[in-house]
């Protein structure tokens, strides 16, 4: 079945309050609610279905006379009465079966809940679609120590606990926590001066993991207050991390329910880059509150109105925390990796979808990334003070609704007087548009000319001309800046821009501060690419002048047989040298292009990428690199060592992560020395864990990993990096056989979604290993998402996306894939989820 976006119908009734009641059991926990539902007098359909996954009615009642209402898969109909009425049912459930972590499931004993998108359907009957908006009231019986939903606690007792939410909400914000948990309790004081008490829970042994969560909570409360307004509106806030999960986090009402790779946190078992992570999403699942809860969806085509605009906040707070240049530098990294490929490939779906068959495949990098991208245009076109007095509008107008895209663009056109018909095109038309640019220079005047086009998509043949905002800024020959950004707003298929009044013929700096998601396609020399390496004055375009240079070298390797570019190779040598840089912005310049982004480069180019050719053009890049630089490494290595205590914060990453770098190229030349003394110091995870990566690439850390397993083996969050390093590091040729290992480990285990991605994901990942030639890796990550998909289709669906650019590749390894792809797909009682993931897959 297909849900379509212009099928949309009110429900015909409204839900005026919830009660509901668990007695915990865990294979048969029953469900007793009682739910107060007026019909709506002017409603065109008025039918009662309640939505019903995998329960057992026990029995149901309308004004307390039993009623049989008639049961199908996917819920129920009654007959009801023409007045407000009181419907109750009671259910029987098993949490302790449900293996798909949707609904109420148990992890590690502990009894915990995900319902969005539609996960509440599995818990009780009721109308679960986000525009039916109640207050809940839940009683809790169990003999748990813990017991928690939403709101704010009522009263608890001997073998329960009651909490009441007094904010309407929809079903999907619905949450049930109980279990042997301890809290680390900390309190928070409103701007209006509201005692907050704040607490994360966690399983006992993980207390001394929560500080750095509760402090990123604590500053994620004072920014929405002082950037956007916002202030928290509940007695308590609740965090919960949980081992088993599908996503990263979810922002229940006043209990929000974490991956515990997302909240758990110390130095000794968490890298920087998981801490950065770890802020970011308790300040997204935070900001939620507002964007998301207070105002909800009107249905799940409009996700992007609440996953767009709170990855745009929570960028903005990462920002703010840290290094903006070096936030937008990783943020336009992973909207490459991760959306780019999905927008031009066979999964390609607007920001908006206007249909679906399992909502749950929609939750992608699309409609957050891009999504939030599309925000990030908007307030460059409209202005920071235009941006934020419209939403101030947004939720002044719609606090308490369940809203549209339609109504967010209606607050920007009525406070700002801009018609932002066309802008709203990069919510309906998917795929990446290409921006060819030219240029010319005569008397003084210089004159960019753009070409947007966007390629067809899936579904969508016809694209039209987007609003694009192209910051440029224009630099003299000497590196001065003669032009500072500018923002051309360019709104038709092709369009010119002048500048006057110049000397000579300027170096123009393009897409500065990535200022839209789009390719920017432009013949230059290297030369000017090493020039606005050296000399741009913005940190985005600055850093994409070299990666443009290592795309080009490595591009000219894999094609033409070329050695790396003599002149990248000075460039970066003069750039790693260069004190005067952020360490974190040189260690970003010396990343190298993924693999896979390079496979993608030369497939535009009509190119048929070659994965081993790949590899080895990486591997001698690197190498090269290594031994140019072999006379200052082992001194530059020496000083960007950080002394101290370990310090999660951005200046101390910086450093680390450009050492680390260093470590990476040096222990191609030392033989292993200096990452093994490394291992051996370390203090911290972020450090344990790059010498041993160095190590395992260099096949040198055998004793190493031995002693890391053994220091971690009861640490499943650590455990998680060992897998995954194992076949991240891995060369190609043994890449699948070290994974297929791996699942045989006596710790590996397929029910935990971050094990599983570990292992799975971390080969996905091994370009040149998962795509092997005699199809092993193929054939090894099918096996395990059929094994996967009769246990949770969730996980399994979205890791089919491993298989989304199987079209870029040779004929023989197409053909591999798609043997795979039909075996999967044939796979019978095959997942919703997976069959619309690998259909779409096949079907472009
Ligand atoms: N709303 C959550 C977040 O972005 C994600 C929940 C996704 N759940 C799902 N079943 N797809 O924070
Ligand atoms: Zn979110």
């Amino acid at each position: 079945e297909t849900f379509y976006l212009k099928d949309y119908t009110p429900f015909g009734f409204d839900v005026d309050s919830v009660e509901l009641i668990f007695r915990l059991a865990p294979d048969t926990t029953r469900v007793l609610s009682k739910i107060h539902f007026t019909p709506k007098p002017d409603a065109a359909d008025r039918t009662f279905f309640l939505h019903g996954e995998q329960l057992s009615l026990i029995s149901a009642r309308i004004d307390g006379a039993e009623v049989t209402p008639e049961l199908t898969a996917s819920g129920l109909t009654c007959d009801v009465p023409d007045q407000p009425f009181v419907w109750g049912a009671e259910v029987e459930i098993n949490p302790q079966a449900n293996t798909a972590l949707e609904g109420l499931y148990m992890s590690n004993g502990m009894y915990c809940t995900q319902c969005e998108a539609e996960g509440f359907r599995k818990i009780t009957y009721y109308p679960d679609r986000p525009d039916v908006m109640s207050t809940f009231s839940v009683r809790i019986e169990g003999d748990e120590k813990v017991m928690l939903s939403n709101g704010n606690p009522v009263d608890t007792g001997g073998g329960f606990a009651e909490w009441h939410d007094p904010w309407p909400k929809p079903a999907y914000l619905f949450a049930l926590v109980a279990g042997d948990l301890v809290n680390h309790p900390d309190r928070f004081t409103t701007r209006s001066g509201k005692e907050v008490l704040l607490n994360i829970w966690v399983r006992p042994g993980d207390e001394h993991k929560c500080d750095f969560g509760m402090n990123a909570l604590k500053k994620s409360m004072a920014w929405d207050e002082e950037v956007y307004g916002r202030e928290y509106d509940l007695d308590v806030f609740n965090i919960v991390a949980v081992d088993d999960f599908n996503m990263g986090a979810m922002e229940n009402k006043g209990l929000n329910i974490f991956n515990s790779s997302c909240v758990l946190a110390s130095p000794e078992t968490s890298t920087d880059s998981n801490f950065e992570r770890i802020e970011a999403i308790i300040a997204h699942e935070y900001f939620h509150n507002w964007t998301g809860n207070r105002i909800t969806c009107r249905d799940w085509f409009q996700l992007c109105l609440k996953e767009g605009l709170t990855v745009y906040r929570d960028a903005q707070f990462t920002a703010d925390m840290r290094s903006a240049p070096v936030k937008r530098i990783e943020d336009a990294i992973d909207l490459r990796a991760r959306q780019f490929p999905e927008d031009n490939g066979p999964l390609a779906h607007p920001v908006r979808p206007e249909s679906f068959q399992e909502i749950n495949n929609f939750y992608t990098a699309t409609v957050y990334e891009k999504g939030a991208e599309v925000i990030g245009m908007l307030k460059r076109l409209v202005g920071d003070a235009a941006y934020y007095t419209a939403v101030d509008l947004y939720f002044d107008r719609h606090d308490g609704q369940a809203c549209t895209i339609e109504d967010w663009i209606k607050v920007f056109e009525d406070s700002t007087g801009r018609d932002l018909q066309q802008f709203k095109t990069w919510y309906s038309q998917a795929g990446t548009p290409r921006l060819k640019v030219s240029e010319t220079f005569a008397d003084g005047t210089y004159t960019l000319t753009f070409r947007q086009s966007t390629p067809p998509t899936p579904g969508q043949d016809h694209k039209d001309p987007k609003v694009i905002p192209i910051a440029v800024g224009l630099l003299s020959a000497e590196g001065a800046e003669l032009v500072p950004t500018t923002v051309l707003e360019m709104t038709q298929a092709e369009q010119s821009f002048s500048f006057e009044g110049l000397d000579a013929q300027p170096v123009p700096s393009i897409l500065r501060d990535f200022s839209a998601p789009v390719i920017l396609d432009r013949e230059t020399s290297a030369q000017e690419r090493a020039f606005l390496l050296a000399h741009d004055t913005d940190p985005f375009t600055r850093w994409e002048a070299g990666r443009e240079l290592a795309k080009a070298s490595r591009i000219a390797m894999v094609k033409d047989g070329a050695s790396p570019d003599a002149a990248y190779l000075e460039a970066l040598k003069t750039l790693v040298r260069d004190d005067t840089l952020d360490p974190a912005f040189r260690a970003l310049v010396l990343s190298p292009p993924s693999e896979s982004e390079i496979a993608q480069a030369l497939a535009d180019q009509g190119v048929t990428p070659d994965p081993d050719a790949i590899h080895d053009a990486a591997e001698t890049f690197a190498q090269t690199l290594a031994q140019s630089l072999s006379d200052s490494l082992p001194r530059l290595f020496a000083a960007t060592l950080v002394d101290g205590p370990y310090q999660p914060d951005a200046i101390g990453a910086g450093s680390r992560a450009l050492n680390g770098r260093l470590l990476g190229l040096l222990t191609r030349i030392d033989g292993g020395e200096a990452a093994a003394r490394q291992y051996e110091e370390a203090d911290n995870m972020t450090v344990q864990n790059t010498a041993l990566a160095c190590l395992l690439k260099a096949e040198k850390g055998e004793s190493q990993s031995r002693a890391f397993f053994e220091q971690w083996q009861d640490d499943r969050l650590v455990m998680d990096k060992w897998f995954a390093l194992q076949v991240a590091t891995a060369r190609p040729e043994r890449a699948p056989t070290v994974a297929a290992e791996l699942t045989k480990h006596r710790l590996f285990t397929i029910k935990n979604p971050n094990r599983f991605r570990a292992v799975m994901g971390a080969l996905s990942m091994n370009h040149a290993g998962f795509h092997q030639a005699d199809g092993s890796g193929y054939r090894l990550l099918a096996d395990q998402l059929i094994a996967l998909d009769a246990l949770n289709p969730q996980t399994t669906a979205r890791m089919c996306t491993a298989f989304q650019t199987w079209k870029r590749y040779d004929d023989a390894r197409q053909a591999l894939m798609l043997a795979e792809l039909e075996r999967i797909k044939s796979t019978s009682g095959l997942s919703r989820d997976t069959n619309e993931m690998v259909s779409r897959i096949l079907d472009a």
